[in-house]
């Protein structure tokens, strides 16, 4: 589904790769992997460095960065994704105008995260994250500060499908699309640069 909206082909930007598991999956083109914990970029080199060169893909670059300080020329890329790590950015205005700044004209930047419907959902999201995940992993888990307490953290601070629609708009983007894929577990945004 993001695959398909990505170009063929071309250079892409994965921001936020974590372990790779989207990433080994991206045919051909050019690849940089991006993260800022060194372990993700040395689990994901593992796991897609193998897969590309079976498939006789070029080999990908992978960099230590945050999207809000993207380490690359202006106009690098012909694409950029982000799969369940823009609800990480510290500062997803400054990340957006990061990657809209590193795209060339008329490139696409594709995002994918779990958005709220609207602020009712929100409270009853948080709810269900704070009531019953934080519950259900520190009795699984037995600990009182299970890191599972930053998924409801990063929830609660997180905005609607339409928040990062305008965020985008507001930052240069053009052609600004969302798809609710599942209703507050994923939504795809869309846009290209002017
Ligand atoms: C859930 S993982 C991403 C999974 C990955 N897209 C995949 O398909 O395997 C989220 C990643 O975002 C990274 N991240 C957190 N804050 C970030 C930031 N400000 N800029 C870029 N990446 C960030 C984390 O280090 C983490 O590896």
């Amino acid at each position: 589904m993001v695959r398909d909206r990505l170009p063929r082909g071309e250079s892409v930007l994965e921001v936020g790769c974590g372990p790779g598991s989207f990433a080994e999956d991206v045919v051909g083109g050019d690849l940089v992997c991006l993260d800022p914990i060194p372990e993700m970029l040395r689990v994901a080199k593992a796991r897609v460095d193998p897969k590309r060169a079976a498939r006789g893909d070029s080999v990908v670059e992978f960099v230590e960065g945050v999207a809000e300080e993207l380490p690359f020329e202006d106009a690098s890329f012909d694409a950029v994704c982000s799969l369940f790590s823009f609800r990480d950015w510290y500062d997803k205005r400054a990340g957006l105008a990061e990657v809209l700044r590193v795209l060339r004209p008329g490139g696409t930047v594709v995002i994918v995260d779990p958005a709220k419907m609207n602020r009712l959902h929100g409270v009853l999201g948080w709810l269900w994250m704070r009531l019953w995940v934080g519950a259900y992993a520190r009795l699984l888990f037995r600990r009182s500060d299970h890191p599972w307490k930053w998924l409801a953290k990063t929830y609660q601070s997180f905005g609607t499908t339409r928040d990062y629609v305008r965020m985008l708009e507001e930052v240069g983007f053009v052609d600004v699309r969302a798809k609710v894929v599942f209703p507050g577990m994923a939504t795809i945004w869309q846009a290209s640069s002017p």
